[in-house]
């Protein structure tokens, strides 16, 4: 039997030895407020490296740098008056942005893929916050699942996905805001990469100014994380469902009859922190996944990206993150 990841406390040990891991170049999966992250090196090109085996996730897509603050993004890459604004409003939180890379960076260029520009976030997780400072630089992490399935949001999802290709994980429990960051890219005019966990209406109130959603070409995603199929369960999902057919397992939104609710209230927030738990419980690889409406708007933009992903038909070039 290959060993699990062994687990270690969110507490001056365990964070002493996730950063003694990841400066020997091992993977750590870490808590962030949006989802689990797989977490090594950004500096060091094997340990990047082993992140897309792990995943089994294509080269070309990539990774988002975690960093302890602002001053740690401004190492990395250009840094314009809008990310200097975004960044007092937003972080610690979960909002990425994707700026110019700037000479001498010192990253593995895996992390790019090759890319003139770096995605960049300090993620609002105290252990992780404490972890980057220990660390002391930072660490390439994409979501802690293999490629093209579901998000972690538990530890117990990380090691069901990933078991023994994690040397660790830091495990402090349940995501609280449970979809991934969102993502501004900032070279050019603000315009959206993937909605999540900060909705859109409070970036374009900070800025000032309307953020346009990317005019993404499929075929050629900007943010690969845009591919159509993604975030996918083993079963079928019908979306926006109003009845239940028989045989079906039934994820609600609002005051409905179902197996699991995303929120019985109609709490958008609640509704994202339950979305990835309530798909993984539900998804037993045969029974179709029927979901309930859920409002386009604020964290519902998030919520129904992920659905849709969820939902779409399954090509091997879709499953990237
Ligand atoms: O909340 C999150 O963002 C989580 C936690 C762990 O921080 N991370 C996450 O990483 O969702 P990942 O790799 O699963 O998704 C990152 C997305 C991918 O779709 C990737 O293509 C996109 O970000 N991305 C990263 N760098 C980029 C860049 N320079 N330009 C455009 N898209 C980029
Ligand atoms: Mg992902």
């Amino acid at each position: 039997m290959p060993q699990s990841p062994h687990r270690l406390p969110p507490d001056p040990s365990g964070i002493a030895r996730a950063a003694a891991l990841l400066r020997a170049g091992k993977l750590v999966a870490i808590p962030t407020e949006t989802v689990y992250g797989l977490a090594a090196d950004a500096r060091n090109d094997a340990a990047v490296a082993a992140i897309f085996d792990a995943k089994g996730r294509p080269s070309f897509n990539p990774l988002i740098a975690h960093v302890a603050d602002a001053a740690g993004a401004q190492a990395l890459v250009d840094w314009p008056a809008e990310a200097e604004r975004l960044a007092a409003a937003f972080w610690p939180g979960p909002l990425t942005l994707v700026l110019p890379l700037k000479p001498g960076h010192g990253l593995s260029p895996r992390v790019t893929a090759g890319l003139g520009t770096l995605g960049v976030r300090v993620p609002d997780q105290p252990a992780t916050l404490a972890l980057l400072r220990a660390f002391g630089g930072p660490l390439a992490a994409p979501s802690a699942n293999p490629s093209g399935r579901l998000s972690p949001t538990t530890p117990e999802h990380v090691i069901a996905g990933l078991g023994p290709r994690v040397s660790a994980v830091l495990d402090a429990g349940p995501c609280p805001v449970g979809v991934e960051s969102t993502i501004l890219a900032l070279d050019g005019a603000p315009h959206l990469l993937r909605p999540g966990g900060v909705p859109v209406e409070a970036l374009e109130q900070a800025l000032g100014t309307p953020v346009a959603a990317t005019g993404a070409d499929p075929a050629r995603p900007q943010a690969p994380g845009q591919l159509a199929s993604h975030y996918a369960p083993q079963a079928a999902l019908r979306l926006d469902a109003t009845d239940w057919r028989s045989g079906e397992r039934r994820l609600g939104f609002g005051p409905v009859d179902c197996d699991l609710n995303l929120s019985h209230a109609g709490d958008l927030r609640e509704a994202a922190t339950n979305l990835f738990p309530h798909l993984h419980a539900l998804d037993d690889g045969t029974h179709v996944i029927a979901v309930s409406p859920v409002p386009r708007h604020g964290l519902g933009l998030a919520i129904n990206d992920r659905l849709r992903r969820a939902a779409a038909p399954r090509g091997k070039a879709g499953r990237t993150a």
